[in-house]
């Protein structure tokens, strides 16, 4: 039996993928060879979607018709919408509720049998345009508001904010968080995509898949990293506070949440993207303050541990000033990111084997029985 790979699988190829690379020497990322710089400036979330799912950016009328399947099919199933109306009167944690929600999506989808085109990139769009009208519609519950229902022929990231909010986002808004969603779209082989693809690899379908890639996001060293960013930032309050503070973070040998990557040794292209964003949003908002504290953040860690900042740590001062709920922050990069798991998942089933490593053991060697009576 070979000796095991490396902790984590760091560095381990497990397959090959055509959908993104990430380059961690250089801090490159393509989706379908295209620069993630060129398409965070050039395109849209709906145009990253058809790439990814496609493999060439769509033309014109391939993507009007693509918008309109999505906004068509934004409106949620009506057993879907009674779950998360429940789900928002318990205490639960809102990716929970994601979770759920994409359980009872499979029940009601005609399309979640098969494993198959045309029927997978069906269910598939269902996922990526019903993902925001569940998020939106659970934070209105929640508040006690009646939902808002999604706008005709509007784009994801304007459908989105203006179910959320109840009134249409001004054009900036609306762009950074486009901008926010085409970053968050997929990353080659990151632990939620790999789960994915794990259980996709078992043959079951992709809603099972979004499952459990949903899970694997939930946790703090993955997707979960953006909320405790949010949560830090708002502890230290100002910026003269930001230097004592993650001082004292590494004093105590804790993480700071949105810094370090495992692939990254260069800075993540995404988190210089979101920089940039979120300084644009403060300055047209006058509220520089929660850009203040991360820059100082981000200068402090550089100084004491040279990491770099990934995409989880600008993400979150930008949803804020976009006036999303810190406990939503995982389930917006889940809104995203189902585009990328639903890309690996129809990857897989095109040209599928089961996925099932080794693991070398390390336990007691054959010893024999010994009966209660001897114990
Ligand atoms: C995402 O994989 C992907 O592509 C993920 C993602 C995607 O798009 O799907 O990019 C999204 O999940 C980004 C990562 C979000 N998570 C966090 O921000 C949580 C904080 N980060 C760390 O826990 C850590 O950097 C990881 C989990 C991201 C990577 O962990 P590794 O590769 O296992 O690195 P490690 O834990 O072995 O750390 C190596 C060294 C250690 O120092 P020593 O103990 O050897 O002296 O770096 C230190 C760590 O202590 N370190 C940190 C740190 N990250 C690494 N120290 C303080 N704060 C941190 N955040």
């Amino acid at each position: 039996m070979a000796m095991p790979a490396a902790a984590g699988l760091e560095n381990v190829v497990v397959a090959s993928t055509s959908i993104s690379d990430v380059n961690g020497q250089i801090g490159q990322l393509l989706y379908r060879g295209y620069d993630i710089r060129d398409l965070a400036r050039e395109s849209t979330f709906e145009e990253v979607v058809w790439l990814l799912w496609h493999g060439e950016l769509p033309t014109a009328a391939e993507l009007s018709c693509f918008r309109d399947e999505l906004a068509k099919n934004r409106p949620l199933p009506d057993g879907t919408a009674k779950l998360v109306d429940r789900l928002a009167e318990v205490p639960a944690a809102p990716m929970v509720t994601l979770r759920m929600a994409t359980s009872m999506l499979e029940i009601e989808d005609p399309c979640a049998k098969s494993i198959a085109p045309p029927d997978e990139s069906t269910a598939s769009l269902h996922l990526v345009a019903r993902f925001p009208t569940i998020v939106a519609r659970y934070q209105r519950r929640r508040r006690g508001l009646e939902p808002v229902a999604p706008p005709p022929n509007a784009d994801t990231a304007t459908a989105f904010l203006t179910m959320l909010h109840g009134t249409r986002p001004t054009a900036i808004d609306s762009r950074a968080f486009d901008t926010l969603l085409i970053l968050h779209a997929d990353h080659e082989f990151n632990a939620s995509t790999f789960t994915a693809r794990v259980i996709a690899a078992t043959l079951a379908n992709v809603f099972a898949a979004v499952d459990g890639a949903i899970a694997a996001l939930s946790g703090p060293l993955h997707g979960g990293a953006n909320e405790r960013a949010m949560n830090m930032l708002e502890a230290i309050g100002s910026p003269n506070q930001a230097e004592g503070y993650v001082h004292n973070l590494l004093a105590h040998k804790e993480r700071v949440m949105g810094f370090g990557h495992r692939v990254y040794h260069a800075e993540d292209p995404r988190a210089v993207i979101l920089r940039q964003v979120c300084r644009e949003l403060a300055q047209h908002t006058n509220d520089l303050r929660w850009y203040d504290i991360a820059t100082r953040v981000a200068e402090t860690v550089w100084n004491a541990k040279h990491l770099y900042p990934n995409v989880d740590f600008f993400s979150a001062p930008v949803q804020h000033l976009l006036g999303i709920p810190t406990d939503l922050f995982t389930l917006v990069f889940a809104m995203s990111r189902v585009s990328g798991w639903a890309a690996h998942v129809m990857e897989q089933h095109a040209n599928n084997r089961l996925i099932r490593p080794r693991g070398a053991y390390v336990g007691p060697a054959l010893r024999p029985y010994v009966p209660l009576s001897a114990r």
